[in-house]
Formats: C-alpha cells, sequence, structure tokens
C-alpha cells in the first residue's frame, strides 16, 4: 500500500511563477531611461551618464538609470531647501494626511512593487510580498501617526532641515520607507540615493508621491554610484545624513561629515549571535535559524550569522539543520515556493565564495545540501553550514553577507554571552530557551541594539533598530528613530557665557612641580578613586582674569587618560546598580557639596574673577542639577513598544559604558556638573576633562567625590590642554561616547578620531548652563542608547 506520507516525500514542486507582465510594462515604458526625481519632476533622462541595472536572477538587462553627479545633486538639495520652508510649517496633521496617502498607495500597488523589488534585487517574492511591502506599509501608517502627534509628543523639538539619505541594496524600498517615513513626519525634506544595484523601486516610489500630489521638493530621488552618494555627503546644504551599507563606508562618511554639524545617524555591519541553550526547543530554533541566516540569502545586516549552539546539544543540532536545509529550494526569485533567490550582484557572489573557500581553509568544515542545485545562470549560491570553527578565524569575525552559518559552541551562559560579544559589531542577537530568567539575563549581557527572544528578525515601524559599537549609532523606528530627525531647541539658546575660548587658553608645560616647593598646592589629577600625579610631570598655572597664579594644574597627558578608562573598565558594577542606588549617591554628592559652599564660592572667584552673588549662584545651581539627575536617575524610563506581533517589546535605556566629556571653558563648576551627572546618574563611567583655564573647581570635586561613596572608576578627572585630551579620548576603542561642549576643541578633529570605533559623539554647542534649558532629558537620552528586547506574549 502507498502510504500519503511516501507520496509527499517524493512529490516535486510544480512552478508556481508570479506574474510580471505589469512590471514588464512599466520598464517597457521607460525604456528610454530613467531620470532623477528632483522638485517633483523627473529629469530628462538622455541628458545623464547613466548605468545599466540587471536581473541577478538571469542576468538580464532591466532598465538604464541615471548617474548623478555632484551638479544633480545640488539641484536636488537646492530642490529639497526649497521645499522645507513650506513643508516644515505645514500643520502635523497636513503632513500626517500625505504620508497616510502613500502607505494607501503602496498598498494599492503592492503587488507590483513586489515583483519588481524581486526582479532588480533577486530576493524571493514570498518574501517581498509578505515581509518587505507590508512593512512598507506599515512604516508609513505609522510615521503618519508621528506627524499628527509630533507638536503634543516632542515640544522643544523641531526639524532638523533637508536630509541626505543613502541606502543599500538589501531592502531597497524598506530601507528608503526607514528613511523618508519619520524625516518626512517630523518636517524635514530629503535627497535619497538608492544603491546603484537596486534602484527601481525607489524610482516607483517617486511616481507614488507624484501621483499623491506630494508638494515638489520634498522627496528627491538621485540615482548613482558611490560618488554621488560622497557628493550628497559633502553638501553644505544637507543638515543631516542617514546612511544604512557597509562599516567601511559609514566610516568614510563620519570621516567626510566631521565638523560639519550635521547630524548622522549611522546603520551598519553585523555579525549578530544567534544563541541556542540546551534547554531550547530545537525544532523551532532550527526554524528560527533558516529565517536568521536564509531569510533574503543572508544579506542582512542583522542576519543571525553566528550560531553560539551549547556543548551538550551541539551535534543533535547541527544534524536537524543539514536536514533542514536538504528542504531548502534555491531557485527563480519569481517562483512562489522558492526559499533562497539570488545574490544581489556578481561582485556580491565572488565575496561570499571568497569568504566560504577561506574558512575552508582555515579548517572549518563545509557542508551545503546535497539535494540543491543551483540555477546554471544568475547569481546564485547554495546555503551553507560552516562548523568547527574558531572564534578568532575570519568568517567568524567578517560579515559575509550572504546565506552562510558559520557554527561555535559553548559551555556555560557565561561563555556564550563572552562569545556573544566577541565582536566589534553589536546590532543584533538571538536567544534561544525554555528558561526566562536565563534568557533575560542574557539579553541584559549582551552589546547589541536588538535582541530576540526565542524569534529573530522580527521588524517592525514602533520598535526601534539600530547597532551598539560599530553596527554604527541611532536608531530606525519607534519614538526613538524619530529623534533622529528632530533637532532640540535647547542647542539654540545662547547664553551669555557662550563666548568661545580662544585655543591660547590652552595650558602650556610652563610651571614644573617644584620637589621643593615646601606646599605643594598642585591639583592633581583623580584616577580610580584616588589622586594621581599626571603622567607627564608637568603641571601648568592656572591664572585668574588678571593674570595672578591662583594654582597648579595637572598636564594630563595620553597616559593619564588611558590609566582612567583602564580604572572605569573595572568599575563595570555601576551601570549594574539599580537607578535607586545611582540616585542615592547622586544625592549624597549633592548634600556634601551643599556643605561645602563656601569653598566652592571662594574658589570660583579667585580662579574667575566673578562676583560673590555669581560664584554663589553657580554653586547652588550645582547642588541643584545634582539633586535634578539624583531624582531622575530612576525615572529615564524606558517602554513597551507596540508591535505589531504579538510581543513585550521592551525598549530599555542603556548605558554606554564609558564615556568621554569634555566639559565646558565658562561654568568651571556647573559645567562640569552638568556634564558628569546626567552621564553617571544614567549608569556611564565617565573620564571628564574640566575647563582648562578654570580646572580647579573641578579638581576639588574629588573630595566631594571621595566622601559621597561613589565607587573608584567610575568618575575620573584629568585635566590638561583639552585639545590634545580630546584626541585621545576620541580615539580609545573603549570609550563608547563623546561629549564635547568645550569651545576650544576642534570639533572636526573629534569627529574624525571617532571614526575608529564609530562612537557617537555630541557637539553640544554653546549653553547657557544656568538655564534650564542646559538640564533634562536630552541629556540622559544622549546618555543612554536604546537596546529592543523581543519577548514573546501571549502565544
Ligand atoms: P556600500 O556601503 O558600499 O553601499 C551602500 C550605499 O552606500 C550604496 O548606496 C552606495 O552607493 C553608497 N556609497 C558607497 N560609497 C559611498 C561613499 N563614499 N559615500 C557615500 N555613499 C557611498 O556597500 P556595498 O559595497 O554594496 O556592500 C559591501 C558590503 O557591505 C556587503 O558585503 C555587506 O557586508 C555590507 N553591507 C551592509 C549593509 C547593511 O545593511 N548594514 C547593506 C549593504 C552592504
Ligand atoms: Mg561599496
Amino acid at each position: 500500500m502507498v502510504h500519503v506520507k511516501d507520496v509527499l516525500k517524493s512529490m516535486e514542486y510544480g512552478p508556481a511563477p508570479e506574474g510580471n507582465e505589469h512590471v514588464l510594462a512599466w520598464l517597457e515604458a521607460h525604456k528610454g531611461g530613467f531620470g532623477h526625481f528632483i522638485d517633483g519632476r523627473f529629469t530628462d533622462p538622455s541628458a545623464s551618464k547613466s548605468f545599466k541595472v540587471a536581473n541577478p536572477a538571469d542576468g538580464k538587462p532591466l532598465a538604464q538609470v541615471a548617474h548623478g553627479t555632484a551638479q544633480d545633486i545640488d539641484k536636488a538639495v537646492a530642490a529639497a531647501g526649497r521645499a522645507f520652508k513650506g513643508w516644515s510649517k505645514l500643520p502635523g496633521h497636513e503632513r500626517a494626511k500625505y504620508l497616510y496617502a502613500i502607505a494607501r498607495n503602496i498598498q494599492k500597488r503592492d503587488r507590483f512593487l513586489a515583483v519588481l523589488e524581486t526582479m532588480d534585487n533577486g530576493k524571493p517574492i514570498r518574501e517581498t510580498r509578505d515581509i518587505d511591502m507590508p512593512l512598507v506599509a506599515r512604516h508609513f501608517y505609522h510615521h503618519a501617526g508621528w506627524a499628527e502627534l509630533l507638536e503634543s509628543e516632542f515640544p522643544g523639538y523641531r526639524p532638523v532641515g533637508v536630509c541626505g539619505q543613502i541606502i543599500p541594496w538589501n531592502f531597497p524600498l524598506l530601507m528608503l520607507a526607514w528613511k523618508i517615513a519619520p524625516a518626512l513626519a517630523a518636517g524635514n525634506t530629503v535627497v535619497l540615493k538608492p544603491a546603484e544595484q537596486t534602484p527601481l523601486t525607489a524610482l516607483a516610489f517617486a511616481e507614488i508621491c507624484r501621483e499623491v500630489g506630494l508638494p515638489a521638493g520634498v522627496v528627491n530621488i538621485v540615482t548613482g554610484e558611490g560618488d554621488t552618494g560622497a557628493a550628497l555627503v559633502a553638501h553644505e546644504g544637507v543638515q543631516k545624513i542617514a546612511f544604512t551599507g557597509s562599516t567601511d563606508v559609514g566610516r568614510v562618511i563620519r570621516t567626510a561629515t566631521a565638523g560639519s554639524g550635521k547630524k548622522l545617524s549611522l546603520e551598519l555591519g553585523g555579525k549578530s549571535p544567534f544563541i541556542v541553550f540546551d534547554d531550547a526547543d530545537l525544532d523551532s530554533a532550527v526554524e528560527g535559524l533558516v529565517d536568521a541566516i536564509w531569510f533574503n540569502q543572508g544579506e542582512v545586516c542583522c542576519a543571525g550569522s553566528r550560531l553560539l549552539v551549547q556543548e551538550g546539544i551541539a551535534e543533535k543540532l547541527y544534524a536537524k539543520v543539514r536536514a533542514r536545509m536538504e528542504t531548502l529550494r534555491v531557485g527563480s526569485p519569481l517562483d512562489k515556493s522558492t526559499d533562497i533567490g539570488a545574490v544581489v550582484s556578481t561582485e556580491q557572489l565572488e565575496r561570499i565564495t571568497a569568504l566560504v573557500a577561506k574558512g575552508k581553509e582555515e579548517g572549518a568544515e563545509v557542508f551545503q545540501p546535497s539535494s540543491i542545485q543551483v540555477p546554471g545562470t544568475g547569481t546564485f549560491f547554495a546555503p551553507t553550514l560552516m562548523t568547527g570553527v574558531e572564534p578568532a578565524s575570519t568568517v567568524a569575525v567578517v560579515e559575509i553577507f550572504g546565506p552562510v552559518l558559520v557554527a561555535m559552541t559553548f559551555r556555560t551562559p557565561d561563555e556564550a554571552v563572552a562569545l556573544a560579544n566577541n565582536t566589534r559589531f553589536g546590532l543584533a542577537a538571538s536567544i534561544w530557551s525554555e528558561n526566562i530568567n536565563r534568557s533575560l539575563d542574557v539579553a541584559a549581557r549582551l552589546k547589541a541594539g536588538v535582541i530576540w527572544i526565542n524569534a529573530t528578525n522580527l521588524f517592525d515601524a514602533a520598535a526601534g533598530f539600530g547597532g551598539y559599537r560599530e553596527s554604527g549609532f541611532g536608531r530606525e523606528g519607534g519614538r526613538e528613530g524619530l529623534y533622529e530627525y528632530l533637532a532640540d531647541d535647547g542647542a539654540k539658546a545662547k547664553g551669555k557665557e557662550a563666548a568661545k575660548v580662544a585655543l591660547t587658553a590652552a595650558p602650556s608645560p610652563t610651571a614644573q612641580i617644584a620637589a621643593v616647593d615646601a606646599v605643594d598646592r598642585t591639583a592633581k589629577l583623580y584616577i580610580g578613586g584616588k589622586q594621581a600625579r599626571p603622567d607627564s610631570g608637568y603641571s601648568y598655572a592656572v591664572l585668574n582674569p588678571s593674570g595672578k597664579q591662583v594654582g597648579l594644574a595637572g598636564l594630563g597627558n595620553r597616559k593619564d587618560v588611558r590609566n582612567a578608562v583602564e580604572a572605569a573598565a573595572k568599575a563595570e558594577g555601576w551601570g549594574a546598580a539599580t537607578a535607586h542606588n545611582r540616585a542615592q549617591i547622586l544625592y549624597y554628592i549633592a548634600e556634601n557639596l551643599s556643605a561645602r559652599v563656601d569653598e566652592f564660592e571662594a574658589r570660583l572667584r579667585a580662579m574667575t574673577g566673578v562676583s560673590k552673588r555669581d560664584a554663589a549662584e553657580e554653586v547652588s545651581l550645582a547642588v541643584r542639577r545634582t539633586f535634578f539627575y539624583a531624582g531622575f536617575a530612576d525615572k529615564h524610563d524606558g517602554a513597551v513598544h507596540s508591535t505589531k506581533s504579538r510581543h513585550v517589546t521592551l525598549a530599555m535605556n542603556e548605558p554606554f559604558g564609558i564615556m568621554g566629556l569634555l566639559c565646558p571653558e565658562e561654568a568651571p563648576l556647573l559645567g562640569f556638573v552638568s556634564l558628569v551627572m546626567p552621564a553617571i546618574a544614567a549608569g556611564n563611567r565617565v573620564v571628564a576633562v574640566p575647563s582648562a583655564r578654570h580646572p580647579l573647581a573641578a579638581t576639588d570635586f574629588y573630595q566631594i567625590i571621595d566622601t559621597s561613596d561613589v565607587p573608584a572608576g567610575v568618575l575620573s578627572i584629568v585635566t590638561g590642554n583639552p585639545g590634545e585630551l580630546a584626541k585621545t579620548i576620541a580615539d580609545h576603542d573603549e570609550i563608547a561616547a563623546l561629549w564635547n561642549f568645550n569651545g576650544s576643541v576642534d570639533a572636526a578633529l573629534v569627529d574624525k578620531a571617532s571614526a575608529g570605533n564609530l562612537k557617537p559623539v555630541w557637539n553640544g554647542g554653546a549653553r547657557n548652563w544656568r538655564s534650564t534649558d542646559a538640564q533634562g532629558r536630552e541629556f540622559l537620552r544622549r546618555a543612554t542608547q536604546v537596546k529592543n528586547i523581543w519577548v514573546p506574549y501571549g502565544e
């Protein structure tokens, strides 16, 4: 007797191609080529240099697309600048209506867009139809809501201006939606450059903008290659750059925008861990892996590309994975039963092939399913599992961006965390365990911006997405994502103290500490909970406004900063302490400071020559500010996002770790306190460089720290030349974020040096430190990064 089960096993899938006549007709109608979309119109395609776009599944040409020049970018930015005046002034409700109309229109055309995307990119129609397009529409709907609510939900914020947006080829229309929807909702206008491999859905989107009557110039699309993107990044009329792509180009952009004051968000590469504990539901984990690494041919920035599995179940899991891989279907992306389509380009295929060969060379065992025959034409790559991979081997470290999974084992949860965090990236992670305590404990310890528990690759417009470390900074989606397209008014407020300090105010090693000096009045550095002599052995004279020496301060150098970072690294417990504990310590600091008001007042007067009244006010405000952040320490809450799927999506505000603070020259005590307190209240450890001209109020502060139970290493104070120290701090790989409020420090230098580990830099600009503009949520927000943890709920 024939069993149904056996019949099912031997049955072949019939072809199930999705029709593409409508797309072919559209391409035929544009056979003369595509121009740019600038100021509400398409430019004449015959007027530009152009390049060919092909279907990766068969290599056949699809269209001829204009290659944008610096002049094209210039026109587009000018159009966006003109449109900004009207668009930013529109009531949020009016902008909401446009975004809503775009969302509706996308839904109306979703089949067309899905097919076009599949032909342009090579990804399976099942994914463009069921994942990309619904998320694109969802993003515009969600942000139509933010446009409506902007005024009431973001008081004190305004749109940034013209946004330059550069996107990659892996999710072309989805990345466009992630960029354009929040930008427009917040009142900005945009110039977007799609990837050269996949510009077609962006051009179809331009047609939608026309159809819904979006005002001319609000959205501009300039197609082109890397040089087109570079021209956009460099343009002076652009106030913000948003980039998704490779970490290498992210660094180039960080460097190119250095000192320009342009707001920047970077969403870069990843090598995200997929951690399977021995108590996991292994069959679910296997399905999870399919979605983690074989979704979108593995060309996903947050792909679960590093499988970390607990030793005892490793062979069992590998066997299940191999068996499941045998059932994956590689083939025509337009076929509805295809799981894995074509890789985007020959270049990408070569890269993947070379990396797999390298893995083999380095000793990995490579498995590809015997059942899979990749098509003879087109850029296809079979799903691949590499086992026996060493944590330091190339394939375990480098982003492959293809359907290639590398696997390693661990013994204990601690080891899993260490392995998971053993990467320069920090985009995402996936944790598989039936034990909720273990899952959440591990989630808290992973350094990644997005964490999925018993799930993977979940996205939603309501949840922020973005990385830690070299995966970039800034978030897309959710409330946290909107800040990337807003400027806070506080930054505009110029106080009477806002004047810049000339670099000549920087100290020089004039006064050497004289060993014979009976009273050593030299203020030392404060590192790891102890006073420390500067490594240089030098100090500099601190002068009052009439040029009289009022003391000596240590001339800190590179070595002192390194020591401070080392001490900070040992104080890791501070971030894990409860916010209540941190609040208690801040209150204690405030209390101890208020007990020494007279002393600090006298110091300020002697050092800066201010009146008694002014000095008294500064000290009393420093006490209040410390109270303010003590009060806020346990109120900088995260959120539970209302994502579309049944999850408790926790948006946790996590400290960066170690922060570098370049304090303002003016308001030597209050400026110092205004930066240090929010940073440590949020759970960071801090290396602070106080005012160089007036460092003594900050150096006196160590006595307060000493008597307030602040753990050693949480706050180190390094005096010296702010410019030199800034460079060292910006360069330092273990310093995760940097605030520069010192007007004498060259912002360009700091930005450039920060490109190494891609730390976010806040060049805060001048503030009136006595005003309440110089305190508040913005400081806490800048002292934290949002980690979104998706916890299954209800099903
Ligand atoms: P890429 O970073 O060069 O390209 C991304 C976008 O940046 C494209 O629109 C490109 O035209 C533009 N671009 C290139 N150079 C630029 C410059 N100097 N200034 C401004 N814009 C510039 O990425 P590519 O070469 O396509 O892929 C290389 C590798 O990058 C991949 O193998 C993958 O590992 C990674 N990647 C990561 C992505 C992510 O989502 N995080 C997306 C695409 C690639
Ligand atoms: Mg490139």
